[in-house]
């Protein structure tokens, strides 16, 4: 980005918190920009963003290991505002001439969730908010502790087990919390980021959605110069969003391409198509792939191997249509943040396959192909915002997520053309019914599913034998961890009663009540 168009910005150093990101968002619910790089590459963040403050994060490292990561020391010298966060207080006290001692010495073994903090003194972070002599509550976690401060810092506000739970060097507008003011186990910590970006580093909060949008149209324009973008749509909300914004950016550059490979929900192909090819005249791809999935996906039962038939059959089609377009030098997506953040841990190793996410990896490589990912700082919410910015339909911004093997991970056991229109029908209703309650938005996700067991029923004069649906619904932040929607009874009989009425191949409705974990949000 050229100097003059750089926002004002925060630059959050990531030190592989599992929380960083929602420091990013603090930021920018405080109305400021800000980008997180992880410290190998915040140098050079540095020096592109030029921003006004700095954040470090925290880490499940400890300052005392061996080999765990420092700050650049050009961002200590740089005269900017420094705010850092549990190891960030830590390896900032340690950079600064501080001492830091790990957790096992002695008789301390580290202060994890709540605690109690009392302010001892005045300190520009707190402005408006906390008075001397004040307790209050804050998050917890971690093993190790700043034993000395550096020179120039003094003791703002203490904990039993953080003597320096708040310090501040006010001269050089450095703090340091060994709280963790991102989480909303800190109550009063979305202000006191607030206080940092607004008050420490004197930041407007006048950033928006409408200025995010104006610098990533010009980074795609930036990214992509003359080349040529291929999109694969979902139906989903982050796929549309990055599709329109980069359609902004660089027009007739982009193709889009939709596999429809008959396990969408109902009228989810017309939905798409109208709303790219008639709202906003996008060139659009629509593939007709519905025999050649369930061809292959005849006869097999198994969830993994059908996740993978899928991810695979969808790869090799949308490359059939990329080459039919003459390929393409970029393939845009619509990763969000949470998608990104694992791949940047810093201890990360390889965890433990639950299930294969079907995704469009590997087709870069394949293709040679670069990435345009325009939402990689975002958050789901915060698409969505940008959604409603570039003007898309309320219907499609709020959408329930949906997984890429759509229904074929909804009908457990064999996955046939005929099951896929029951459960349509079935998943319809009941999402009609959710929207008429006025629920849909409380939800993150609902859906039903087609088991692969009979029952017997009687209606009217008649015995039925016929399929069992499953109803599930779940609230969630980010998919990782559900709690099951608490429905009231008549509500769940309502839907019962209509499916049972109008779907022909059901007769019994059973509702789902199993959080995640231990159960995953999806059945297979
Ligand atoms: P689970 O079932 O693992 O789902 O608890 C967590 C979230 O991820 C969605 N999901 C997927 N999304 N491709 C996707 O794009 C997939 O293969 C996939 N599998 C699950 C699921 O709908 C839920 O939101």
């Amino acid at each position: 980005m050229d100097a003059e168009h750089l926002p004002d910005s925060i630059l959050i150093v990531d030190f592989g918190s599992q929380v960083t990101q929602l420091i990013a968002r603090r930021v920018r619910e405080a109305g400021v920009y800000s980008e997180i790089a992880p410290f190998s590459l915040a140098e050079e963040a540095f020096a592109r963003l030029r921003p006004k403050g700095i954040i470090l994060s925290g880490s499940p490292a400890g300052v005392p290991e061996e080999g765990s990561p420092r700050a650049p020391e050009v961002l200590f010298e740089a005269g900017l505002p420094i705010l850092g966060i549990c190891y960030g207080q830590q390896v900032m006290s340690h950079q600064l001439g501080g001492k830091v001692e790990a957790g096992t010495d002695g008789e301390w073994d580290g202060e994890f969730g709540r605690a109690y903090l009392t302010v001892t003194k005045d300190c520009t972070l707190f402005d408006g908010l906390w008075q001397v002599g004040e307790r209050h509550q804050v998050w917890m976690s971690h093993g190790d502790k700043v034993t000395r401060f550096a020179p120039g810092f003094e003791i703002v506000a203490t904990s039993d087990g953080a003597p320096f739970a708040v310090i501040a060097d006010e001269e050089r507008k450095f703090y340091g919390t060994q709280f963790h003011p991102e989480v909303v186990h800190t109550p009063d910590g979305g202000k006191l980021i607030a206080n940092f970006v607004h008050h420490v580093c004197g930041l407007a909060g006048d950033w928006t959605m409408a200025a995010y949008r104006e610098t990533k149209v010009r980074e795609i324009r930036e990214q992509v110069g003359t080349g040529r973008v291929i999109c694969g749509l979902s139906g989903g909300v982050d796929s549309s969003v990055a599709a329109i914004l980069i359609h902004e950016a660089i027009g007739e550059q982009l193709t889009c391409v939709f596999v429809d490979h008959g396990l969408l929900r109902l009228n989810e192909r017309e939905q798409v198509e109208t709303m790219f090819r008639d709202h906003y005249n996008i060139p659009l791809v629509v593939v007709d792939a519905e025999e050649r999935f369930m061809a292959g996906l005849a006869g097999e039962t198994d969830p993994e191997k059908k996740r993978k038939f899928i991810g695979k059959t969808f790869i090799d089609v949308f490359e059939e249509e990329a080459n039919k377009i003459g390929g393409a030098d970029f393939l845009a997506q619509g990763t969000l943040y949470p998608d990104v953040i694992e791949s940047v841990s810093f201890t990360g190793g390889p965890s433990v396959t639950i299930k294969s996410h079907h995704n469009v990896g590997g087709l870069p490589e394949r293709m040679n192909m670069k990435l345009v990912e325009p939402l990689r700082e975002l958050f789901k919410d915060e698409v969505r915002a940008l959604g409603r910015e570039l003007g898309l339909p309320e219907i499609f911004v709020g959408r329930h997520p949906f997984p890429g093997p759509g229904l074929a991970i909804r009908i457990p056991g064999e996955v046939t053309k005929d099951r896929c229109d029951i459960l349509r029908k079935a998943d319809a209703i009941y999402l009609d019914e959710i929207r008429k309650a006025g629920l849909y938005d409380a939800i993150w996700q609902a859906f039903a599913v087609l088991l692969p067991v009979k029952t017997v029923g009687v209606m009217g004069d008649y015995r039925t034998y016929d399929s069992v649906c499953g109803l599930r619904a779940v609230t969630s932040t980010d998919g990782m961890t559900a709690d099951v929607y608490p429905f009231p009874a008549e509500f769940l009989t309502q839907c019962a009663t209509r499916i049972v009425n109008e779907v022909k191949g059901i007769n019994r409705v059973v509702y789902d009540y199993t959080s995640k974990p231990p159960g995953t949000i999806e059945w297979e």
